[in-house]
């Protein structure tokens, strides 16, 4: 089978932890490089995590570079209160020994998508400034970007602000050139995430399934993305679901933009559904997800892990 090659930009981040797990033991995607990038807690914590994860799956082999520690304009803020302290507060991971490339995530996503023989997909499930950053002193990198399936924004309403989703809202500037790039986008935000619920009997299923399982019930008992009792938002894994099974999808072509400007509204997508601004379409936007059928996929996916 041909997989498709991805690069995971990421800020784990418990939700994060189980989209890295899953991608990395599906056999139809194969991940050449993880990055990381200030987010729900700080890069060198997000850096540890992402190591201590690799670590935990023996997938050691798998490069790691460091991003950003902190958004292209305005102050970093960081979500440790869904996280915890820790960014991945629940389970005690063993000491990585892998440490980060020396390249930082822009060179190495230019060198790791430069010398591929196919183009690459970048799975953004954090704030986009490395992305960003990538773009701009890059630009020659998108001939060889398949396509980006991100994480984040919103049509609705927001989780970091009332309009304003997390990944988005960080770093909304990053964001406005991540959408303005002419790259194939699709936008997998909050009107999936809200919807892309595990619930108790889920997390019970997969408690004794096996080491993911074990982690992802200890890390969900922390997790404040949403409740334990009454449902806990995968909103990164809706990305890798999207690259797998994107028929779990309701998704339309349509104009997307970020507020950069509005003292309340900064940060808080449009996704301009009926042409009101008059702009050509740059993104495929998920509208619904069917949450039945995310909930048997996810469960279906923890047991392809270890
Ligand atoms: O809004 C949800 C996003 O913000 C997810 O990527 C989560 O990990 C946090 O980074
Ligand atoms: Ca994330």
């Amino acid at each position: 089978m041909n997989k498709r090659s991805i690069i995971i930009d990421t800020d784990p981040g418990i939700d994060d932890a189980l989209a890295i797990a899953i991608a990395l033991f599906n056999e139809e995607l194969d991940v050449k490089l993880i990055t990381t990038v200030a987010g729900n807690v700080g890069l060198n914590k997000v850096t540890y995590n992402t190591l201590c994860l690799l670590k935990y799956f023996g997938k050691e082999n798998i490069p790691v570079a460091m991003g950003a520690d902190r958004p292209l304009i305005r102050e970093y803020e960081d979500a440790s209160s869904v996280h915890g302290k820790s960014g991945m507060e629940g389970f005690d991971f063993e000491k990585p020994t892998q440490t980060a490339i020396k390249e930082n995530a822009v060179d190495a996503m230019r060198s790791a998508i430069m010398e591929s023989e196919e183009p690459i997909t970048l799975v953004p499930i954090a704030p986009l400034t490395n992305i960003a950053l990538l773009l701009k002193t890059y630009p020659e990198v998108k001939n060889n970007i398949k396509e980006i399936v991100l994480m984040g924004g919103s049509a609705s309403r927001g989780n970091k602000g009332v309009m304003s989703e997390y990944n988005i809202g960080v770093d909304p500037e990053a964001a406005h050139i991540v959408f303005h790039s002419g790259v194939k986008l699709t936008m997998v935000g909050l009107d999936v995430g809200l919807k892309a619920l595990v619930l108790p009997e889920d997390s019970e299923h997969i408690k004794g399934m096996n080491k993911t399982g074990k982690m992802a019930y200890c890390l969900f008992k922390k997790y404040r993305g949403g409740s334990f009792n009454t449902g806990l938002k995968m909103y990164d894994s809706t990305a890798i679901a999207y690259l797998l099974k994107p028929e779990l999808f309701e998704a339309v072509e349509t104009y997307l933009d970020v507020e950069l400007h509005g003292s309340m509204t900064h940060g808080c997508t449009l996704v301009d559904l009926k042409g009101y601004l008059g702009k050509a379409n740059n993104a495929t936007v998920c509208l619904d997800i069917n949450g039945d059928e995310f909930r048997k996929w996810f469960v279906d996916a923890i047991e392809k892990c270890i």
